[in-house]
């Protein structure tokens, strides 16, 4: 008797418990990462929620899916507009002779399509491939400031010749864009300053998201209206007419990722105080530049002259052999990588079930080895790190769960 009654009182407190995670309330402005920027018009809220359906749909074969693909959603590589998990990466890959990079267009290259329709081989790396680049997804928010930042405020932090000798150049990634981008001859040469991407390889947020639809999902727009051939089979077309979905829907997603607010800052304690000079001290910062502030847009008055809080600069750096993927991107060599933004740190293992995880490729989960990973330009950032005390090494690690 006794018994059931320990058991009827496990089981009534187990459903109290389990309601409250039930009905867990609407999270506060700022905590999540799917919130729209503020100020924005009637208009612009629509689009942004059209926009977000779309990145949240997953798409069947019979919409379109394939025929070669890696994941059927944007969401499914930045769950809850976040980093991926490495389940989630995608792989590119091509011969690096040194002096020239062979993207392996013939056998399916630059990027790996490790899933495909039913009754279709996905392609596989081929043998001779010796540049490999694993990736996974970065965070999609605040992308829309990142866009207006101008030229000139990013240009400011490169120093290709390390003139202030502190180890650290920055180079800018000048990349060519495509007719359907600008029709303008961009400003360098003919080129864009990249601005997206692990290697800064692409300059505009809607030549990302279209590229995206091509060669992640298949999905085929009026930009790529036909098909990723496939390396056995050539082109070939599936049951779905093709632009796959309308030019409204890539906007709608542009409009959506434009307008993705970043999530507020963490509680500022004595400690994170403490970390963010050292952070500042040990040139933590002359590469995740703390701020810059964008520049005029003439429709979204949400993304004109605003503070970006990204820490980033948003430029290539060598960050040595063991972050090195041999892989050669518009300027970037093999060894550069894009400073990664440290916005939203805080928050990154409560969105992503727990655990989340850092680099190009998420091949840690613990952000001291991140930390300890850096190479090249970073090693003596990376090595004083190494030689704070405890406590000043957790108020750094404070600082950075405070982002
Ligand atoms: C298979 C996984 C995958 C899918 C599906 C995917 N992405 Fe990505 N996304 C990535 C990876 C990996 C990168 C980094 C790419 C690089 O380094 O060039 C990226 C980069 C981006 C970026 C640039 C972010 C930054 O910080 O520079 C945007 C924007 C983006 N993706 C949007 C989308 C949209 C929109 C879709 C759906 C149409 C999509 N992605 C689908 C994996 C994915
Ligand atoms: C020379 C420039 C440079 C310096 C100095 C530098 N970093 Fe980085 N940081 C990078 C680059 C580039 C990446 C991306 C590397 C990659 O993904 O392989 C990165 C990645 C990171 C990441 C992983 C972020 C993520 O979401 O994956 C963290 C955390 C980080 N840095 C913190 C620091 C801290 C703390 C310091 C100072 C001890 C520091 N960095 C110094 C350039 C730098």
């Amino acid at each position: 008797m006794k018994s059931i009654f320990v058991l009827c009182f496990c089981l009534l407190f187990s459903c109290i418990i389990g309601c409250d995670t039930f009905f867990t309330s609407t999270p506060e402005q700022g905590e999540t990462f799917d919130q729209p920027l503020d100020g924005l018009t009637p208009e612009q809220q629509l689009a942004f929620v059209r926009g977000d359906e779309a990145f949240e749909k997953r798409f069947s074969f019979n919409e379109g899916l394939g025929p070669i693909f890696n994941q059927p959603s944007c969401e499914s590589c930045h769950p809850a507009d976040g980093k991926g998990h490495p389940l989630s990466n995608l792989t590119r890959f091509g011969i690096n002779n040194g002096t020239t990079f062979d993207i392996l267009s013939e056998a399916g290259g630059p990027q790996l399509q490790d899933r495909a329709v039913p009754g279709i081989l996905p392609e596989a790396i081929p043998a001779h491939a010796n540049a490999i680049s694993v990736r996974s997804g970065p965070v999609v928010f605040g992308l829309g400031l990142i866009e207006m930042i101008p030229d000139m405020e990013i240009l400011s932090y490169t120093d290709p010749d390390d003139l202030d000798s502190d180890g650290i150049s920055g180079k800018p990634n000048f990349v060519p864009a495509p007719g359907w981008i600008t029709q303008q001859p961009g400003p360098h040469n003919g080129k864009f300053l990249g601005r997206f991407g692990r290697k800064a390889g692409v300059g505009f947020l809607l030549q990302q998201i279209a590229t995206a639809y091509y060669q992640d999902m298949g999905i085929t727009t009026e930009f790529f209206p036909q098909d990723n051939p496939h390396p056995q089979r050539g082109i070939f077309a599936d049951q779905r007419p093709d632009p796959e979905i309308p030019m409204a829907t890539l906007h709608d997603v542009a409009a959506y990722l434009q307008m993705l607010a970043p999530p507020n800052r963490g509680a500022q304690t004595e400690q994170v105080q403490q970390g963010e000079t050292l952070f500042a001290q040990i040139g933590c910062a002359s590469c995740h530049v703390p701020s810059m502030q964008t520049g005029f847009h003439p429709t979204i008055k949400a993304l004109s002259y605003k503070p970006v809080s990204l820490y980033s600069d948003l430029l290539l750096h060598d960050m040595g052999d063991e972050l090195a993927d041999n892989f050669i991107e518009g300027d970037a060599n093999g060894k550069e990588w894009r400073t990664t933004p440290l916005w939203g740190l805080r928050l990154f293992e409560e969105q992503l079930g727990g655990t989340a995880y850092y680099l190009h490729d998420g091949r840690t989960s613990d952000l001291s080895e991140a930390i300890r990973l850096h190479g090249g330009e970073a090693e003596p950032s990376r090595n004083s790190f190494l030689g704070l005390s405890e406590s000043e090494r957790q108020a750094l690690l404070a600082f950075l769960k405070s982002l």
